[in-house]
């Protein structure tokens, strides 16, 4: 996704859904002044421990606290499934972009290569919840993780809910047998 969104150095970039800062931090390496949102005090204070430079907020994807057009480049790393309202919160991202300005999604497909639909199926189901509970001592957790993938829109619904809101030249990558999708797309200059 980094590579995909090429933030240069200084341009402003934000992080949606920032979690622990993985993203922000892989930004702030190719010098962006980077903003984190995240809803979660508990995540950003972890991420406190990994990034130096960028400045964390506390807020909500979906009611950004910015003013309109104000960032280079937005990204959402897993964050889009968690939203009550995708839609609202791609809106938002739409605002905050400057003209000519790229949004970039990393997020989960409920519908990945066919040949793997149903060894994934189990995996999501079965697998993962059993052993993600085990390791954490949280199980529940993980059945809302398998959850939450299999009922998240397909790449298809996805894309129709960028170009629909405006974005341009929007485009997606598949990632690991279309289990993980890279969403792209261009806010134009009007
Ligand atoms: C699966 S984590 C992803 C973290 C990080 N982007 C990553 O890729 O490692 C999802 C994050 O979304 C945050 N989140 C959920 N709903 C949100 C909302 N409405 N506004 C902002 N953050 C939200 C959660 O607190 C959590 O940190």
């Amino acid at each position: 996704l980094i590579e995909e969104i090429a933030p240069s150095p200084g341009e402003r970039v934000l992080d949606l859904c920032t979690g622990t800062g993985d993203l922000a931090v892989l930004c702030e390496k190719r010098g962006a002044q980077v903003v984190g949102l995240d809803i979660s005090l508990p995540m950003l204070k972890r991420a406190t421990r990994k990034t130096s430079r960028s400045l964390l907020v506390v807020g909500d994807a979906e009611n950004l606290p910015f003013s309109s057009q104000s960032f280079h480049r937005v990204i959402m790393g897993f964050g889009l499934r968690n939203l009550s309202c995708p839609r609202r919160g791609l809106k938002e991202t739409y605002r905050v972009l400057k003209p000519g300005g790229t949004l970039g999604i990393l997020e989960f497909s409920p519908s990945p290569s066919r040949w793997i639909r149903s060894p994934y199926r189990l995996y999501l189901k079965t697998i993962l919840p059993l052993i993600g509970g085990l390791v954490s001592g949280n199980r529940g957790a993980y059945d809302h993780l398998s959850s939450s993938i299999e009922e998240f829109l397909k790449p298809e619904e996805v894309i129709k809910e960028m170009e629909g809101i405006g974005f341009s030249r929007v485009r997606h990558l598949k990632l690991t047998m279309g289990t993980v999708i890279i969403y792209l797309g261009t806010k134009e200059e009007k």
